[in-house]
């Protein structure tokens, strides 16, 4: 039986993060530092699984796509230009009595203080942007920034793209990397820190085709959401009012989620228009523009983007994998990601411990397995039920014992599904290409 298992889910969640290796409170032993996460063993090889799929799908498996891996920090005139310096920010309150500090557009009352119910000051807008300095002399002319958004190190690079490679528009480039914002109220675990991920694309087309690369992309999103395993019920996609647009956008749609503490912004597809590349043309002297062979035309390419969180896309997939079934004696938690994603894909275990012979013979098919497919675990830990437990709780899809059959009659591994507990006896063979299968690969 299944139960309800909303109830406190980002309890659950959280609690099992920590405790399973996925992600810890960034600076740990110090306390923590608000708004920073540090991803463990299974939460690194997680993040790796989610960005090599992504990588795949939005540039590798495509002809028009060009990845890139630009510096964090960037010459501050970048930053000037894209309006981020003068623009980018939240509106901040201070309480006069206790000193907190609040998103102003968050609070319900926004007249007094929530944690002390003191009076609020006069809303002023905070910019986001980390400050920091190069060099050896800290002045304002060593001033810069750790960038926002990972957009900026494409539209700088645009130039250097189209010397070096010589893509004919439409064609569209990508990156993953981290970016920083200094969020007044860093919440909710991942989803809103200080330090995160982004994979993002900036596709540039010919003015009058946004709208049809802008409903390609659309669709690409949603197919990405189904491949990442998301129930696409919880998936909700928002136009954004006018007055609500970012600075540089025309249109926008944000990809919502039903987070266990709300409906909130998972991604976002933007109509960027030519704004970045008129905005970099203009602060850097350079220009931007492109000349169609075809149509003998000369414009300055518009921008549509499809802007993926990491760190929300795994929070996301860990909500919607989650899964708790109620036995006679205990409640099996288990972890049900597509295969393709899972950190481990398939745990080894002897069916005992202190026979040397399955031992021995664990660690052979386990090595068979491991340099197969990378991430196979052993575990010779406690009894079988205790080793599926862990299993079930990271969300390795297959658990393969060897017992006396395997080796007096040569019949093969027993393999345990995770969401089904069924279970087959097969050959190593066969169950690698029945994990072959299963991964797409
Ligand atoms: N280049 C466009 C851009 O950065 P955005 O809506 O500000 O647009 C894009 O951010 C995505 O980055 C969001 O949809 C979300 O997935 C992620 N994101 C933004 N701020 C975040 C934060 N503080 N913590 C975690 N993820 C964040």
């Amino acid at each position: 039986m299944t139960t309800d298992k909303n109830e406190n889910l980002m309890e659950k969640i959280v609690s099992l993060c920590k405790r399973r290796g996925f992600v810890f409170q960034g600076s740990d032993i110090y306390g923590g530092l608000a708004g920073t996460w540090d991803y463990g063993p299974y939460g690194a090889e997680l993040s790796n699984n989610i960005k090599n799929l992504w990588w795949k799908m939005f540039v590798s498996l495509r002809e028009d796509m060009y990845g890139v891996d630009a510096a964090i920090i960037m010459n501050p005139k970048a930053w000037e230009a894209s309006g981020h310096v003068s623009g980018f920010s939240d509106p901040l309150v201070v309480c006069d009595k206790c000193g907190h500090r609040f998103r102003e557009d968050q609070l319900d009352d926004k007249t007094k203080c929530p944690d002390c119910e003191g009076k609020l000051g006069a809303v002023k807008q905070f910019n986001m942007m980390f400050k920091t300095s190069v060099g050896a002399s800290e002045d304002e002319s060593s001033v810069t920034y750790l960038r926002p958004e990972t957009a900026g190190g494409m539209f700088v690079n645009y130039k250097n793209i189209q010397d070096s490679i010589h893509p004919k528009i439409p064609f569209g480039m990508a990156q993953i990397g981290k970016a920083f914002r200094n969020e007044i109220a860093p919440r909710d675990f991942v989803f809103r820190s200080r330090e995160f991920r982004q994979m993002e694309v900036e596709y540039f087309v010919k003015p009058t085709e946004w709208e049809t690369a802008f409903e390609e992309w659309r669709q690409v999103m949603l197919e990405w959401c189904k491949e990442i395993g998301l129930d696409s019920s919880h998936v909700h996609e928002l136009e954004v009012p006018e007055g609500d647009l970012a600075h540089y956008s025309k249109r926008t749609i944000d990809f919502e989620f039903d987070y266990p503490f709300g409906r909130k912004e998972l991604y976002g597809l933007a109509y960027r228009t030519d704004f970045d590349l008129r905005s970099h043309s203009a602060g850097s002297g350079v220009d931007l523009s492109y000349f169609d062979e075809e149509s003998k035309e000369r414009y300055t390419p518009h921008v549509i983007e499809p802007s993926l969180g990491l760190d929300r896309t795994i929070l996301a997939v860990m909500c919607d994998a989650y899964r708790e079934e109620q036995n006679t004696e205990d409640t099996r938690v288990y972890l049900a990601f597509k295969p393709k994603i899972a950190p481990v894909k398939i745990a080894v275990f002897p069916l005992l411990k202190n026979k040397e012979a399955l031992v021995e013979k664990a660690r052979e098919v386990y090595k068979t397995l491991k340099k197969e497919f990378g991430a196979v675990m052993f575990d010779d830990n406690g009894n079988i039920g205790k080793r599926y437990r862990r299993q079930d709780e990271i969300g390795t899809p297959w658990c393969v014992t060897v017992d006396f059959e395997t080796i007096e009659k040569d019949a093969g591994v027993t393999v345990r599904d995770r969401d089904t507990g069924e279970q087959k006896r097969m050959s190593v063979l066969e169950l690698i290409s029945h994990v072959k299968n299963e991964l797409g690969s």
